[in-house]
């Protein structure tokens, strides 16, 4: 049974890239399913720091094949820039190497305009989208408009249709939002030359994918972003526009129901957020200070993207209880425990409570979480600086009262625990 999923827990920047990174040691395939370039996922090998927007993080382990599905969004000049990145790092990357679904859907200039005019018409209901195009390339997928990396095999018509997108976007954007055009022939000519680029590595992954898996190969399948911001599942509306849970990588990758060795949900110790939306157990003032870091760390809590400060609370144990369900999640792995050192409390989220209720699922998910007050278990923190130890045994009784608190609020083990953004600092539990 060889498919693995890796998800975000949480709302994204779980450390998702570095928790793949150490999976992909024993995968052969590695394969995104969901999102485009709003993910930033690094990965810190030694004194390399590969921070990756749309190539799946596995790539970095150079016995992989990396493969990017139909359920993704991709914006073509992004992609080739981190290609070219990752080159020049020493990892190579090749159409022997990387494949892209022709299923994928393309990113213009045209969908980042519109996100950022849509932005902006929002006023005070503003999402605090990365500007990066989502919503609006999904948007056209659903409502049949989109381009298709397909669309850049035949290179004449490829460029009509790019020309003719922009065209009819320029029209929503001048009428409903006023913002400034495009010029529909330049972005043709430049996303004509991507297509020539490109072309070689637009294959059929999920027949490659099925290939594999049938012959015995390792799928590693990484999530982009995390469970809150699932389109569905989330905490709509404030959310991503694609699949982001465990189901969301057989539609993404085009696998019929197969058999899954394992969904792993990545976790922070805490909780961070980046943009706007509920977020129950926030917290401000020294104590966010603290969670967030001020920038001179490089794991501080400023977002791989966009370079946005990230909001920072106590973790949710409702949250990650529900993000469990949603995704079928088997076992966990925690990053970030090292950041915990040198609080004399830390809280984690037990329950909600309205009035003289008290919940510890959801009744109507997560999207309005406005009549819930957190309830709080509180534990003794530990001093000790954590960043070198690599065994359970070795960590302090605090820290290991914490995290069985964690695997008993989901009822799943913790499988892994990172105590630093280095490949060798983790803690690998049970058998
Ligand atoms: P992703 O989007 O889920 O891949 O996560 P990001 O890369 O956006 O954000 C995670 C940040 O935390 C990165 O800067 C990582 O290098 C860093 N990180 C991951 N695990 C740990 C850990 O255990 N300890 C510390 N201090 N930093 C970590
Ligand atoms: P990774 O993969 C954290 C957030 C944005 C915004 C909302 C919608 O690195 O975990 P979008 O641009 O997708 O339309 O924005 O989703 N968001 C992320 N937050 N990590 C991410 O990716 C995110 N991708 C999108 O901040 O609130
Ligand atoms: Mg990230």
């Amino acid at each position: 049974m060889p498919l693995t999923i890796l998800v975000g827990a949480q709302w994204g920047d779980e450390g998702k890239g570095r928790i793949v990174d150490l999976l992909a040691a024993k995968a052969d395939i590695v394969a995104r399913y969901n999102g485009g370039d709003n993910a930033g996922h690094t990965v810190t090998v030694g004194q390399q720091t590969f921070k990756l927007h749309l190539v799946p993080s596995g790539i970095i382990h150079t016995h992989t094949i990396g493969v990017m599905g139909s359920g993704m969004v991709i914006n073509p000049a992004t992609l080739l820039k981190e290609i070219e990145t990752l080159r020049n790092a020493g990892i190579p990357v090749s159409p022997e190497r990387l494949q892209i679904s022709y299923a994928a859907h393309m990113i213009t200039p045209a969908h980042r305009a519109l996100d950022v005019a849509q932005e902006k018409s929002r006023g005070k209901q503003q999402i605090g989208t990365t500007g990066r195009g989502i919503g609006p390339a999904y948007t056209d997928k659903a409502t049949r408009r989109g381009i298709r990396a397909q669309d850049m095999l035949d290179q004449e018509s490829f460029a009509d249709k790019i020309a003719d997108h922009v065209g009819e976007t320029n029209v929503l954007l001048q009428k409903l939002y006023g913002a400034p055009l495009l010029d529909p022939h330049k972005v043709a000519a430049e996303y004509a030359g991507y297509a020539r680029q490109l072309t070689p590595y637009i294959s059929d992954i999920s027949n490659q994918v099925a290939v594999a898996l049938a012959s015995g190969k390792q799928i590693l399948a990484e999530g982009a972003q995390g469970t809150l911001l699932d389109l569905d599942y989330g905490t709509y509306p404030f959310v991503t526009s694609s699949s982001t849970t465990a189901s969301g990588a057989l539609v993404g990758l085009g696998l019929g129901i197969c058999p899954v060795e394992g969904v792993i949900g990545v976790t922070k110790s805490f909780q961070t957020r980046v943009g706007a939306g509920p977020f129950p157990t926030e917290v401000f003032g020294a104590t966010a200070e603290r969670l967030r870091g001020t920038g001179s760390n490089p794991w501080d809590e400023f977002g791989t993207t966009t370079g946005r400060p990230r909001r920072v609370g106590w973790l949710d144990g409702v949250l990650l209880r529900y993000a469990t369900r949603i995704n079928g999640l088997t076992e966990l792995a925690l990053t970030k425990l090292d950041v915990l050192s040198g609080f004399e409390t830390l809280r984690i989220c037990v329950a909600y409570q309205a009035g003289a209720k008290y919940y510890t699922d959801l009744p109507f998910g997560p999207a309005d979480l406005t009549p819930y007050q957190p309830v709080y278990e509180d534990f003794p923190g530990w001093k000790m600086d954590l960043q070198g130890i690599r065994t359970w045994e070795k960590l302090p009784e605090q820290a290991k009262a914490y995290l069985l608190r964690i695997e008993e609020l989901t009822g799943i083990p913790l499988r892994l625990v990172s105590v630093g953004p280095e490949r060798a600092q983790v803690l690998e539990i049970g058998g």
